[in-house]
């Protein structure tokens, strides 16, 4: 894989820095559920700090808001950035989809980023396969390095993209599914089996959409409505009571993904199994989360939610690889070349 030049070749000092971070963390009534990106964003603005950079202008997006949006508003992930960085040269700009220049990756939005700074640096690996005017357009107008975490995400997740040691099994949910289902038909195919759960499952639920065969749960906790609190009940999967959506994985399922997992030598899992983020439904998600850190071979999981329930379920540590890419993960390994990191010159 070619590897873009590296944030450590630049000389930074006296310079203003615009560094493109994936500061889009999970959020839960306006407070941050999770903050492994903007943990993970800290090692580059370190590095530029230390090396004696002027200014640091950290920009993201955060959701998927469709102009200027309240709910969305970069507020509580810039108290957390000085909170763990505390030097009054980085700054956390507003959220660059504010903009909606931003997603077409229009030059003028690309222009007003760049303006009054010297170098770009693109550490957002998380959003390297969208070409927006924060990941693409700037890199065209400024000289452009690669952050550490985004080298780190290349160089582990690359360890996919070569001969793997099999059984190698993907697990893929959550909620995002117009976004997966293209990119698992192309990586299903490099797998021995695909695991599908959650909401993804549901979408799949008519007929197999793709190339090859899947794994799909065969009971699921069912519930009389898509609320925290609502009443539940364990039913096969494909006898869901009328109007009762799945809600997440069943304990059949639980047990059988686990035992699947266990036997692989290489993993990677994209996507939660359920409405996690409540505890009726949460069960499900944790079961993978522990088979995946129980399991003896290379791991690897990728995407917010799935990171947050590794996190969760306490099991981080066991993990070999945690990416701070879902979407992003899901494209390089496909083989694509993320057009973020092709902006960038080796
Ligand atoms: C992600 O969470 O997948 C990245 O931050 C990219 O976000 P997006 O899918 O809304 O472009
Ligand atoms: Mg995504």
């Amino acid at each position: 894989m070619r590897l873009p030049r590296s944030v450590e070749t630049a000389d930074v000092r006296g310079k203003v820095v615009l560094v493109r971070s994936d500061l889009n963390v999970p959020l839960d009534d306006g407070q941050i559920a999770d903050d492994t990106r903007i943990r993970a964003s800290l090692p580059t603005i370190r590095l530029l700090l230390d090396g004696g950079a002027a200014e640091v202008r950290v920009c993201s997006h955060l959701g998927r808001p469709k102009g200027p949006d309240e709910r969305y508003a970069m507020a509580p992930v810039r108290a957390r950035v000085a909170e763990l960085v505390g030097d009054g040269r980085v700054s956390v700009l507003e959220n660059t989809r504010f903009n909606e220049g931003e997603t077409a990756n229009d030059p003028g939005f690309a222009h007003e980023l760049a303006s009054g700074c010297d170098l770009y640096v693109n550490d957002a690996f998380g959003s390297a396969h969208r070409a927006h005017s924060s990941t693409v357009g700037v890199a065209e107008i400024l000289p452009a390095y690669a952050g550490l975490l985004l080298l780190d995400e290349l160089v582990h997740l690359g360890r996919l993209l070569g001969e793997v040691e099999r059984p190698f099994v993907i697990v893929s949910g959550g909620a995002k599914v117009e976004d997966k289902i293209g990119v698992l038909e192309h990586l299903g195919g490099r797998a021995d089996e695909v695991l599908i759960g959650g909401k993804m499952a549901e979408d799949v639920r008519a007929g197999n959409p793709f190339s090859f065969d899947v794994v799909l749960p065969t009971d699921v906790v069912a519930a009389s409505a898509f609320e925290a609190d609502a009443e539940t009940r364990v039913t096969a999967f494909d006898a869901l009571p009328d109007g009762w959506p799945g809600h997440e994985n069943g304990p059949a399922t639980r047990e059988d993904f686990a035992h699947r997992i266990a036997a692989a030598r290489t993993v990677f899992w994209n996507g939660p199994m359920g409405v996690f983020e409540w505890p009726a439904f949460a069960e499900g998600t944790f079961a993978v989360a522990r088979a995946v850190a129980g399991c003896e071979g290379f791991t690897v999981v990728g995407g917010g939610d799935s990171v947050r329930a590794v996190h969760e379920a306490g099991v981080s540590d066991r993990i070999s690889w945690i990416s701070t890419g879902g979407g992003a993960s899901l494209e390089l390994l496909e083989g694509k070349e993320l057009p973020g990191v092709a902006a960038i010159p080796a």
